[in-house]
């Protein structure tokens, strides 16, 4: 169950992505420009890229997971470029490469009912090898992720919240245990309370199915909240890396700076203790903290 995800590797390589852009001199702008990292699912791990409006980071996501070939680079997943892996390959790295964007309102077609993301997962990646089991680990994935499947099951997506709506797509990792999830602002639309939950989820599924994940965000008290790695972008180049805790506590580039002086300073030191697990029998849920408040 674990060891399937175990030791895989994404590496960018020097990725840069231009687009054609009006009004400028040379027709094109630099979206992302010479960007280099690894992601390694070896140890569970989170890293955030953290970065304004603009500054490249949905883009970076949408070409790791090969939604967008860069202009220039290569990513390449366990050694070998992700446009030119096999079929077998191909549908690995689909499996071991999770999405989880901002809006799940827009991931879901409203004329089926919300369930079918994850039937469609279970069937395309083969997680049972009957309908039962299926239907057995769909239940157990929106538990995981305190969904009751009585109350969701056959909803509509207009019939949920969005943080409902939100914890489907965290059910969907559940189900599918990739090595990496790619979450491009998942909790931007979520309250805070919502959000907090969310991320517990997030680093409890880190943790026990070793998961690492690339979270992309503008806030930084999130990025505080979640430890691990942090990486910095402004027009499209990555200026600083590190650990959360060093990058907050001793900033070196003047970008960095700067956005650590626009927002309230979050003290890296200051970890919420009362996070909530993630226990598979889906009992005892805990949540009296805001995250920010
Ligand atoms: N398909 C495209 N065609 C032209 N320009 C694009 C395209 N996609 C992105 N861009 C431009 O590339 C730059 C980076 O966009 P991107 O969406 O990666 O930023 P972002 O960091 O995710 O911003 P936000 O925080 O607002 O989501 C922006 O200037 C954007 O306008
Ligand atoms: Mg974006």
């Amino acid at each position: 169950m674990t060891t399937e995800s175990a030791g895989h590797r994404i590496d960018l390589d020097n990725v840069s992505q231009e687009f054609h852009a009006r009004g400028t001199t040379s027709g094109f702008m630099t979206a992302v420009d010479g960007v280099s990292f690894t992601l390694t699912s070896e140890a569970a791990q989170v890293v955030s890229l953290v970065g304004q409006s603009g500054s490249g980071k949905s883009t970076i996501a949408r070409i790791i997971l090969g939604l967008q070939k860069p202009s220039a680079g290569e990513v390449t997943y366990d050694g070998k470029d992700i446009y030119r892996l096999s079929r077998s390959g191909s549908n690995d790295y689909r499996r071991q490469v999770q999405p989880v964007f901002q809006d799940p309102y827009a991931i879901f077609n409203p004329v089926y009912r919300v369930d079918r993301v994850l039937w469609k997962a279970a069937h395309k990646f083969g997680v049972a090898n009957s309908r039962a089991a299926a239907e057995e680990r769909i239940e157990e994935s929106l538990t995981a992720v305190r969904l009751d499947p009585k109350q969701v099951l056959g909803r509509y997506p207009h019939q949920l919240s969005g943080g409902q709506r939100q914890r489907i797509m965290l059910a969907r990792v559940h189900l599918l245990r990739p090595a990496f999830i790619i979450a491009d602002e998942p909790v931007s639309m979520l309250d805070a309370q919502v959000r907090k939950s969310f991320l517990d989820i997030l680093l409890d599924f880190g943790e026990k199915y070793r998961m690492t994940t690339l979270f992309i965000t503008h806030d930084l008290s999130t990025v505080s909240y979640l430890g691990g790695e942090m990486m910095v972008i402004t027009n499209g180049k990555v200026v600083e890396s590190g650990s959360v805790h060093t990058v907050m506590a001793e900033p070196s580039h003047p970008y960095t700076r700067l956005l650590l002086d626009s927002v309230p300073r979050p003290d890296p030191d200051q970890r919420w203790t009362d996070r909530i697990t993630v226990d598979d029998k889906g009992d005892q849920i805990l949540i009296d903290q805001p995250l920010i408040d």
